[in-house]
């Protein structure tokens, strides 16, 4: 706790100081003021979280968005603070003579005004066409339809509303068969009933397919109240399995098929969904993966865009993923695209395998949207750019 106070408190010093030292303000009240905002953005930081855990409604959730505007606000403005440091060391090896007001102000701005335009960012959806030539695949599947969606993570942050948005988006594509990619809820808190009821009207002639996400995994799949998930994520304690979960109850709202390690055959194409796995689950992934028929057609759902070459040896066509949420955040982006080798977003070619990963269809922890859009991703089966 004390670390991350001590690290919390270092990244908001930088732009604190910039507003102090460089704005030409009488100190007093001024000084206060900079103090004051940004001691209740390290609060929000820090207890914005616990707040959604362990109440409902509508101030609870404005407090977690306010801490989740936080973060991406300090992160904005500390990367503003050291461009301009960088700005105003080329002013003084130059000794040109600009005030700390004229080039501070302008730097703040525009990063504020960046912070804004992820805000607007945050609340559209918009839809990515994937054309996939699929001549490896039954003749019946040609001009066929897949809608992918993932990261939907409704719970605190998105609503009702959001679902009602995204099932009208599904439905106006006209889907042969929906599949979602995981972290279909977040936390331990939220509208779940009505959100289930709006998930529950999306239809598919051939289903719709879904495995968990990290998230649907951590708060669905455990017993036990809020609180009690709080206090056993605080001290590090194992989470016991087992019992009654929200995913019972999520599965039996929803007339979908979670695939946990298990693969079911339409039309003669393998649709094969892993489970999110921890350390030990690895190699029952590993082994699900290697005892897939190579010689059948198959698509493999995987919450995260791992065991991609496992994947591509076990003759998967085409692998669908999420998780990463294309790196939402300036420059998380960037870190994220070279960390992952470009599998973080979009169509990545593995051997004869295809892996797409979507950049989620909801707000994740990372909020306002700096980078990257939210959408829907419609796999079409027909001649394309893209053979299998
Ligand atoms: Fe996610």
């Amino acid at each position: 706790m004390l670390v991350q106070f001590l690290t919390i408190a270092l990244f908001h010093a930088l732009p604190a100081w910039s507003l102090i030292h460089w704005l030409p303000v009488p100190a007093g009240p001024w000084l206060w003021a900079v103090i004051a905002f940004f001691s209740t953005q390290v609060f929000l930081l820090i207890f914005g979280r616990d707040v959604a855990f362990l109440k409902e409604g509508t101030a609870a959730r404005s407090v977690y968005r306010l801490s989740m505007l936080s973060f991406v606000l300090i992160l904005n403005l500390f990367l503003a603070s050291a461009v301009h440091l960088l700005i105003r060391g080329i002013i003084g090896i130059a000794a040109w003579k600009i005030a700390g007001t004229e080039t501070l102000v302008p730097v703040f701005s525009l990063a504020l005004l960046f912070v804004s335009g992820g805000l607007l960012n945050a609340r559209k959806l918009t839809v990515r066409r994937v054309s996939i030539d699929v001549s490896a695949f039954p003749e019946s599947w040609k001009n066929r339809r897949i809608v992918f969606f993932s990261d939907t993570h409704y719970g605190t942050l998105n609503g009702p509303g959001m679902a009602e948005t995204l099932v009208k988006k599904i439905e106006s594509l006209n889907p042969d068969i929906i599949i979602c990619g995981g972290d279909l809820f977040d936390g331990p808190k939220g509208r779940y009933g009505t959100t289930l009821a709006i998930l529950a009207r999306l239809q598919a002639p051939l289903g719709i397919l879904a495995v968990l996400g990290n998230h649907d995994y951590f708060y669905l799949s455990r017993p036990g109240s809020s609180r009690e998930l709080l206090q056993r994520q605080r001290s590090r304690e194992e989470m016991p399995m087992g019992g009654e979960t929200r995913l019972g109850a999520v599965k039996k709202a929803l007339s979908w098929h979670f695939l946990e390690n298990e693969s079911v055959e339409i039309d003669k194409v393998i649709f094969a969904g892993l489970r999110p796995f921890s350390i030990g689950d690895e190699k029952r992934a590993q082994r699900f993966l290697s005892e897939l028929d190579a010689e059948k057609p198959t698509i493999l759902i995987n919450h995260k865009p791992q065991q991609v070459e496992e994947a591509a040896d076990a003759g998967v066509n085409l692998q669908l993923s999420g998780h990463t949420h294309g790196g939402p955040v300036f420059p998380a982006n960037i870190v994220m695209r070279m960390l992952l080798k470009g599998r973080h977003f979009g169509t990545t070619h593995h051997g004869k395998m295809i892996l797409d990963t979507s950049s989620g269809s909801g707000i994740s922890l990372w909020y306002p949207r700096t980078a990257g859009r939210h959408e829907v991703v419609v796999v079409e089966m027909t001649s394309g750019d893209n053979r299998i």
